[in-house]
């Protein structure tokens, strides 16, 4: 399929995905969603990929959904077409997907954001939930994963008031793995992509899951969800070659097997 939205390269083992609407700050309509489904989709297929980063310009990861196109939409709409229901399919990717923000992550960019695996934040990046003030809500997940990361207190304030969070307040409170400058996000971004699609798949996989598994279930079924595929990779061929690698002093080869 064709892309008009986003731009997708090859890299080795990673996947890099570049939202390109310049013209609407990469608001995220219809098409995008569709292409962003079809692109990662295609990513989780192919066992020559093993991570992903989604980026957007140094002005804006995302604006948010697309405004214009919800505006005229009436409840009957909304409902009968499950509007935003698509991107749960983004988070069912089962490989890492990190997402590289600089400038903008409002509303529906934030959220796409928090549905990545972990977010690499430049030192311009601005988060916020300012639905509010368009008379809505958050409706990608926002409400539900900032309070996860942020924690109540800062995610109640940031979707009442809709104010904005700088890279280092959302470092501080946990929303990103780390601060990066912005000339250097995107080459930082594919380089632990890359460190990530060098391991084994399947223990990457398991990690992701199980990591996952945590915003699901309660301390108990995860700590037992995570024993168990612990166990699982016992059954694995790259499992006794990463030890026999570490044993014998030498890098690991993996099969992925
Ligand atoms: N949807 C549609 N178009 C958008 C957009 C959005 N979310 N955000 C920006 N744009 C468009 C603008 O309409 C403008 O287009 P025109 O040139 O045709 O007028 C273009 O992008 C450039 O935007 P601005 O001129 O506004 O740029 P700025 O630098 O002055 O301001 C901004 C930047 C502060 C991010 C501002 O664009 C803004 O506030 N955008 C909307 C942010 C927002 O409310 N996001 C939440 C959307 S609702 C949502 O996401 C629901 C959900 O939970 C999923």
């Amino acid at each position: 399929m064709p892309y008009e939205t986003i731009l997708v390269e090859r890299r080795d083992r990673v996947t890099l995905v570049t939202l390109n609407r310049p013209q609407a700050l990469n608001a995220l309509n219809s098409q995008v969603l569709a292409e962003l489904l079809d692109a990662f989709a295609a990513f989780d297929a192919d066992p020559d990929q093993g991570c992903a980063v989604l980026t957007g310009s140094a002005k804006a990861f995302a604006a948010g959904a697309d405004i214009k196109e919800m505006q005229a939409q009436g409840i009957a709409d909304m409902y009968a077409a499950d509007f935003f229901a698509g991107w749960d399919r983004f988070t069912r990717t089962r490989k890492p997907i990190i997402a590289a923000v600089a400038g903008f992550a409002l509303g529906g960019g934030c959220e796409l954001a928090m549905m990545c695996d972990f977010i690499l934040a430049a030192d311009t990046a601005k988060f916020g939930q300012p639905e509010v003030k368009l008379a809505v809500t958050p409706g990608m997940g926002g409400s539900q994963r900032l309070t996860r990361a942020v924690g109540k207190a800062k995610a109640m304030e940031m979707c009442l008031t809709g104010r904005m969070m700088s890279a280092e307040e959302a470092e501080r409170a946990g929303l990103v793995s780390r601060i990066v400058s912005a000339d250097d996000l995107v080459e930082e971004a594919l380089k632990t992509a890359a460190m990530i699609a060098s391991m084994a798949p399947l223990a990457v996989l398991a990690n992701k899951e199980m990591v996952n598994a945590a915003f699901e279930t309660g301390l108990g079924m995860g700590v037992q969800f995570e024993r168990r595929l612990f166990h699982a990779l016992f059954g694995t061929a790259d499992q006794s070659e990463g030890m026999a690698a570490f044993v014998e002093k030498r890098a690991g080869v993996w099969t992925g097997k």
